[in-house]
């Protein structure tokens, strides 16, 4: 069993709170994993060419041809992201949409595999992990567990952030605020966030070593699709 972990953070991994969370969700599966980092890859959205209708196979040519057969082969994932803008952002927008490639016809070669979703944010990492939520019942892989936290803005390292007046700093602790150690949100310094995280990759581990039952597992994924279709409709 192989569980593929994707951080979709743009920073370096030592910076990334995505990466970190990502890699604790991963060492606790117990099972064997891959970490990418989507950091410095070229991937471009979908762009609707409708190539890979017939074999299920993206025709586009970038940084994500390489990763397509880590995503076939892997019987799980562990996916973050960081919150942009209230969502995913654009390098995991890109790399999730071209996942479009595996849903036509027969293209089950996803359907029924398990997950755990991610997101970070400079306030709060809920909406990322909801949308990775959302991306991953369009192929019907169950989310099994997300974890959402809190790290650190890029206005605690841009050199303004005491100062500037629409930055995190000033917006979480005020305009007296101090830029310190200790009013950086690290997400390695939150055990009640590593504890979740941890906690999430024991549950995947367990699903797939109890035998995830591929089948079942889509059917319920389907039901699910088709209820928030209805809802929304
Ligand atoms: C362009 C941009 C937009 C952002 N928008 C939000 C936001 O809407 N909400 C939020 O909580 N954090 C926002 N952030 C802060 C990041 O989510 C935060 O720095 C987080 O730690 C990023 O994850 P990382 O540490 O893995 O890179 C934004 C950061 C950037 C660069």
């Amino acid at each position: 069993m192989k569980i593929l972990g994707i951080s979709g953070s743009p920073r370096k991994e030592s910076q990334s709170g995505v990466y970190k969370l990502v890699q604790t969700v991963l060492e606790n599966t117990g099972c064997a994993y891959e970490l990418v980092s989507l950091r410095g890859k070229k991937i471009s959205g979908c762009i609707a060419c409708l190539g890979c209708m017939k074999d299920n196979v993206c025709k586009v040519d970038d940084d994500l041809t390489g990763l397509r057969q880590k995503i076939v082969e892997a019987d799980a994932y562990v996916l973050g992201a960081p919150n942009y803008y209230s969502t995913i952002n654009a390098t995991f927008h890109a790399f999730i949409e071209r996942w479009f490639q595996f849903r036509h016809q027969t293209g089950n070669t996803l359907w029924g595999k398990v997950a755990v979703a991610i997101g970070v944010g400079g306030t709060a990492g809920q909406a990322p992990a909801d949308a990775i939520e959302k991306f991953l019942l369009y192929n019907f892989v169950e989310t099994v567990a997300k974890v959402a936290g809190q790290g650190a803005a890029s206005c605690y390292s841009c050199g303004y952030g005491e100062s500037c007046q629409v930055g995190i700093p000033v917006m979480l602790h005020g305009p007296e605020v101090k830029i310190t150690e200790d009013t950086i949100p690290n997400v390695s310094k939150q055990q009640e966030l590593i504890k979740a995280a941890a906690e999430a990759g024991a549950l995947l581990g367990r699903r797939l070593r109890e035998g995830n039952n591929r089948q079942k597992t889509t059917l319920a994924m389907q039901a699910k699709l088709m209820a928030m279709f209805s809802e929304t409709a």
